[in-house]
């Protein structure tokens, strides 16, 4: 990987060979980029974005026109792309792309509605979780219907110290099952098949990130079923009690959508939730895509 500072500038061999229009979203946390055009960016540039990507827990690059052929291919730019375990909901020939809207074609509904509305990050129930999510607006309401994106570095780096010695070394047991049969929208139960798809797994409540080893509280408030080697209340209420603290406004980014943004976050180090809109009088079309991620430890 190259070496890059927080003004976005790649060195290579010593030399900087691309500098990247850079601003932050809030003090410390977040990047935008500004004035490129993904559809045509060349490959050093690519490699710059990926590489301001991992540095700054969220990006977003406005003003993009992309097919979802040239959306794929920029986002499998940064890694391995996830299929989605729901296949409904997705662009057709394009598996990866997942829909989330309230828009009815035909009277059935052309994506997922209201999906993420607790604080959560992706896919944790899965071994190797996602890496990233994008969002790339397509139909976007002109009020609400943010997305809020916590830093859980900068959460965990505030914790007192007292909290950080008790959490240290603490496993989590997450659970696709009981984030599908236990949420507040969209909840049921699981098919005999998808019990068996869908394992629960174990992972680190600190997790250090791969690129830098940053740490980050890894929650996921939907998925995380308890604490290994505690009582279920006591870990449920140590998991609210974290989350609480990681989603203060302090720590969150809050992304009001334009048509065109590419918003994507590392789900290594934020937490994030979407948030309502006026659905009767507005309509949303949003694309999501997923890297896969590593094992975290
Ligand atoms: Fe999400």
């Amino acid at each position: 990987m190259q070496n890059l500072d927080k003004n976005g500038v790649v060195e290579l061999n010593g030399q900087a060979t691309v500098t990247l229009d850079t601003r932050e979203l809030k003090p410390g946390f977040g990047v935008e980029i500004m004035n490129v055009d993904l559809a045509s960016a060349d490959e050093e540039t690519l490699k710059a974005i990926i590489d301001t990507f991992h540095r700054n827990g969220v990006m977003l690059i406005r003003n993009q026109h992309l097919t979802p052929d040239e959306l794929s291919a920029f986002t499998a730019s940064f890694g391995e792309l996830e299929s989605n375990i729901l296949k409904q909901f997705t662009v057709p020939d394009h598996p990866e792309i997942y829909i989330l809207s309230n828009k009815v074609v035909d009277g059935k509904p052309i994506g997922a509605h209201f999906d993420g509305v607790t604080w959560h990050t992706d896919a944790t129930y899965l071994e190797r979780p996602a890496m990233t999510t994008l969002l790339y607006g397509i139909e976007v309401p002109p009020e609400e219907g943010d997305t809020l994106i916590a830093d859980a570095v900068g959460a965990f780096n505030a914790l007192p110290m007292e909290t950080k010695t008790k959490i240290d070394g603490l496993q989590v047991l997450h659970s696709y099952r009981y984030f599908t049969e236990t949420r507040e929208y969209g909840r049921r139960q699981l098919t005999e098949q998808e019990k068996l798809d869908t394992p629960d797994v174990v992972h680190p409540l600190i997790r250090k990130h791969p690129v830098d080893g940053r740490k980050a509280l890894f929650l996921s408030t939907g998925a995380m079923q308890r604490v290994l080697g505690m009582p279920d209340e006591e870990g449920r209420a140590l998991i609210k009690k974290l989350a609480d603290f990681v989603t203060q406004d302090r720590f969150i980014y809050r992304h009001k959508w334009q048509v065109g943004d590419i918003l994507m976050w590392d789900d290594r180090c934020t937490v994030h939730r979407a948030t309502f809109y006026d659905d009767k009088k507005y309509t949303r079309v949003m694309y999501r895509l997923w890297v896969k991620g590593d094992r975290p430890f």
